[in-house]
């Protein structure tokens, strides 16, 4: 089957490069140049554990190109994926759809033959209506098919995500559009992947329940993780507590310093304004929103706190800035809250992270950037884990307490055990455990 799949960020390269190691033709498409440029030459726009040796494998094997040519891609095509971005609008905080519009006006353009139109990028409800209108003014003769077909990978894990996920989700009424769909997914049904089959309108609002549920759950151990500091209970119990009811569930259950990344802050946003629109408001969604960014400002306090009350001329060692481990991506990211906000207090930041610091040079300005873990530590006041990178979890901690002034640390992610600290002679702050 051949496959265009409109757009090259992250979702789009990833899902085309999967399909290609399905066996389809995938190409590419991006209107910047510099990025197909890249691609074309096996340097990946973006980091994602798995995606360069899965690109050129695929490359090597003819079925997956690049181009910045919409046309030819999509002449040829059965199915043509959008996967363009759908950014916040500025002002309102609806998703801004004018790529997905464009993208949606260009393929009309150019489609031959039956094409099912597959909408990937996260839309609000409705917009495969707006999609399927645009393409029938623009082509009222054409015969095609819009499915809604919303994507469920984790950055940091998207290839595992995409070959084993938990379900499909396509949403289409239409018979012939769902048999080019299923065997376009024919080796996650071998595997016996659930294939859910919904209405469009249902379809897309899967993805923002989701998303949005998941939210609401890291929201809550949140502020479980709040009360239990204040009552003397641990967090990590409790959560295990919980979890341990199939009903609940153990995952997403990790205490922190907030939700951040490309999707939670601005598909909880959207769904929010989709609610209010529809006149059924989402109060509990509206809340987490609320408490969300409330929280990530209030974690420079627990810094300045742990370090008695200021930090006016003292150096703070960060270690991770990026929204979660194995990405380089730095949208909302707790950090961008943090460090401007212990800047603003007087302290001077050093900062390290395994994969972020290109993408947050220019985000966090007065930030010196370190070359490794234990060079950020020298002579700092105080050690800050704001991302729980794997290469943070196994610290040398004698050498680290010879690095610091004082041994104390705070760590937001809660990858130290605060008994195993205060053994190490340690002054440990974390998120809703027992501090030491
Ligand atoms: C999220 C969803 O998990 C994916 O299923 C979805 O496809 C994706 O959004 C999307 O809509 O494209 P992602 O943003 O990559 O994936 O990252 P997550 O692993 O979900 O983490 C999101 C944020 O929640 C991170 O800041 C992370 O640190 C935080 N988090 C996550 C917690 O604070 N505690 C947890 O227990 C889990």
């Amino acid at each position: 089957m051949h496959v265009a799949m409109i757009g090259t960020g992250y979702v789009g390269l990833v899902s085309g490069a999967c399909f290609s190691e399905f066996g389809a033709n995938v190409v590419c498409v991006d209107k910047d140049e510099k990025k197909i440029e890249m691609l074309e030459n096996g340097v990946m726009p973006i980091y994602e554990p798995g995606l360069d040796d899965l690109v050129e494998n695929n490359v090597k094997g003819g079925r997956l190109t690049f181009t910045t040519d919409l046309a030819s891609a999509v002449k040829d095509a059965s199915a043509v994926f959008i996967a363009v971005g759908t950014p916040t609008r500025r002002g309102d905080g609806h998703a801004d759809l004018s790529y997905v519009y464009a993208a949606a006006k260009e393929i009309a353009e150019n489609m031959n033959g039956y094409t099912v139109v597959i909408t990937k990028s996260t839309v609000p409800v409705g917009t495969g209506d707006e999609v399927e209108r645009i393409i029938r003014e623009t082509r009222p003769d054409a015969e095609f098919d819009v499915v809604s077909n919303p994507e469920f990978l984790r950055e940091g894990s998207a290839i595992a995500d995409f070959m084993h996920p938990d379900r499909v989700v396509l949403g289409t009424a239409s018979e012939r559009a769902q048999k080019v769909m299923k065997d376009l997914y024919r080796p996650l049904s071998l595997i016996e992947t659930p294939i859910l089959f919904t209405s469009r309108t249902s379809s897309e609002l899967i993805k923002y329940a989701g998303n949005t549920f998941l939210a609401t759950k890291i929201t809550f151990i949140n502020e479980i993780a709040d009360l239990c500091e204040k009552v003397g209970a641990d967090v990590h119990h409790v959560a295990k507590g919980i979890g341990l009811d199939g009903r609940i569930g153990k995952k997403f259950l990790h205490a922190g310093p907030g939700y951040g990344g490309s999707c939670f802050p601005k598909d909880t946003l959207a769904l929010v304004h989709t609610a209010r629109d529809n006149g059924a408001p989402l109060r509990i969604v509206e809340a987490v929103v609320d408490i969300n960014d409330k929280r990530k400002k209030s974690m420079a306090n627990r810094i300045i706190n742990a370090c008695g009350g200021s930090v006016i001329d003292k150096t703070v060692a960060v270690l991770g800035v990026t929204f979660k481990p194995n990405t380089d991506d730095m949208r909302d990211a707790p950090s961008l809250d943090i460090i401007p906000a212990l800047i603003d207090s007087g302290a001077s930041v050093r900062a390290f992270d395994p994969e972020g610091m290109d993408e947050a040079k220019d985000m966090l300005p007065g930030v010196d950037w370190c070359e490794d873990a234990y060079s950020t530590m020298q002579d700092a006041d105080v050690l800050v884990i704001i991302t729980e990178w794997n290469a943070f979890r196994g610290l040398d901690l004698e050498r680290v307490k010879g690095l610091l002034k004082q041994p104390l640390m705070v760590d937001l992610r809660n990858i130290y055990e605060p008994s195993e600290m205060a053994a190490q002679g340690f002054v440990y702050h974390c998120i809703g455990r027992q501090e030491v």
